[in-house]
């Protein structure tokens, strides 16, 4: 436990509620409201009725020293511990251990018992820590559902590896208490703003080269990368303009967005915005190539099956490099690259060949990393230092260190 230097209590006063859910890692909640009460939090715990199946009310209670809630229909608790004033009092809700089901009914609103309806009402941000089978954890409606959760901005710490209490070996076992802890200190610190007033220009998304009127050449790429730096960059106080391709996702807040289809749209729209920009960050997967003739007319499944001639699209990076060195001066230029094999030397190389100042690359080949899924393993190029290398994280933590980057890279050139 890392105590602040004066000895004080980094969570002093701060209200925050624990949700217990039904798992075996249960136990680990009364480690961690007594770490939470010693750096000073206020602790309202809220126990579904599974998780009063491994752990006692009275021991919760006696640690946070204040009642436990459970029942929603409870009159006499109902009247001492109403769950809208739970919630609105809540600076932070975290629920630990958060099981797959707790995270299926919190995806899908439901409002059935306390703890889901805290969760429901409160503006509090949401810190989870699952807690599950290996396979639950990893199941594809699992991952769908924390996906959303992050989406709408839920903090997730953990699960780590090891073995499970089921007897399996593998991702999902609680994280620790004092890691729990400290997430929640990283949740009620103040939002850093070291981008305040800095104009981003993000581009995300695929683009779709038209063949005809109703088809088009185009990619996986889902948008979230770039859609998460453009939520981060923001929420860290710049003014962001996110230059999307045909994507599904909603507009973070406070971000202007500009909706293109192909590359020579996409071209277009951020060659007209780069030059107020004082950083641009090319996450689109822009098409290399289009159709070099986009038919007038939906093209006839014939006798022969057509012929497509490709031509070169515009490598809108690459002209910003170009631009930059002509001029002697422009926007720090992030690029992306994804790879499947030989990272450090594709990375090194598409640094020097397109001009950028940092290089986000992924080997796309990778679990966890890549186009559509919600986690990202990057590794950082920038030229003359060494590379830096992530584990697979949620794509907006991916988008903080990236941004951390940008931030010391406009620190140098103020
Ligand atoms: O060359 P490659 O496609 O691997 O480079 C990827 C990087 O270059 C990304 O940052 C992407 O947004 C950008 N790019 C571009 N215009 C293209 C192709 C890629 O700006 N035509």
């Amino acid at each position: 436990m890392v105590m602040t230097p004066n000895g004080g209590e980094r969570l002093r006063d701060r209200r925050i509620t624990l949700g217990v859910c039904g798992g075996i890692a249960a136990y680990k909640a009364a480690e961690l409201v007594r770490l939470l009460v010693k750096q000073g939090a206020r602790v309202q715990v809220v126990m579904t009725a599974a998780a009063e199946h491994f752990i006692t009310k009275l021991t919760l209670q006696a640690l946070s020293g204040r009642p436990v809630g459970s029942g929603l229909f409870d009159l006499d608790e109902e009247s001492e511990i109403g769950h809208i004033r739970i919630a609105d009092e809540s600076e932070l809700l975290v629920i630990a251990p958060a099981t797959a089901n707790a995270i299926a009914r919190l995806c899908a609103g439901l409002a059935d018992d306390l703890l889901t309806t805290v969760a429901l009402a409160t503006k509090a941000p949401l810190l989870l820590a699952p807690a599950m089978n290996v396979n639950m954890w990893r199941h594809p409606q699992t991952r769908e559902n924390v996906a959303k959760l992050v989406a709408r901005g839920a903090l997730v710490v953990g699960p780590g590896e090891g073995d499970l209490a089921c007897g399996w070996v593998g991702a999902g076992r609680m994280a620790e208490p004092p890691e729990i802890v400290e997430a929640c200190v990283r949740a009620l610190a103040p939002a850093a703003r070291d981008l305040d007033g800095v104009a981003v220009l993000i581009t995300a998304g695929p683009t779709h080269e038209p063949l005809d009127p109703v088809r088009y050449l185009g990619n996986r790429s889902s948008g979230k990368m770039g859609f998460a730096i453009a939520r981060r960059a923001a929420a860290r106080g710049a003014r962001v303009t996110l230059v999307a391709g045909p994507v599904t996702l909603e507009t973070p807040p406070g971000v202007e967005r500009v909706d293109v289809e192909s590359a020579r749209e996409m071209r277009a729209a951020v060659l007209a915005r780069a030059d107020a920009a004082r950083v641009v960050v090319m996450a689109a997967a822009v098409a290399d190539f289009r159709p070099a003739v986009c038919s007038g007319t939906k093209i006839k499944k014939g006798e022969a099956a057509p012929e497509i001639a490709l031509a070169r699209n515009p490598d809108i990076l690459a002209e910003l490099g170009a631009q930059r060195r002509e001029r002697g001066g422009g926007p720090i230029l992030v690029g992306f690259a994804a790879e499947t094999g030989d990272l450090e030397r594709n990375a090194r190389e598409k640094l020097r060949e397109k001009g950028c100042d940092l290089l986000v690359a992924n080997d796309v080949t990778q679990e966890g990393a890549g186009f559509a899924v919600d986690t990202n393993r990057v590794t950082l190029f920038a030229p003359d230092a060494a590379s830096e290398a992530f584990p697979v994280l949620p794509k907006v933590a991916v988008a903080e260190r990236i941004l951390d980057r940008v931030a010391a890279l406009l620190g140098v050139r103020r």
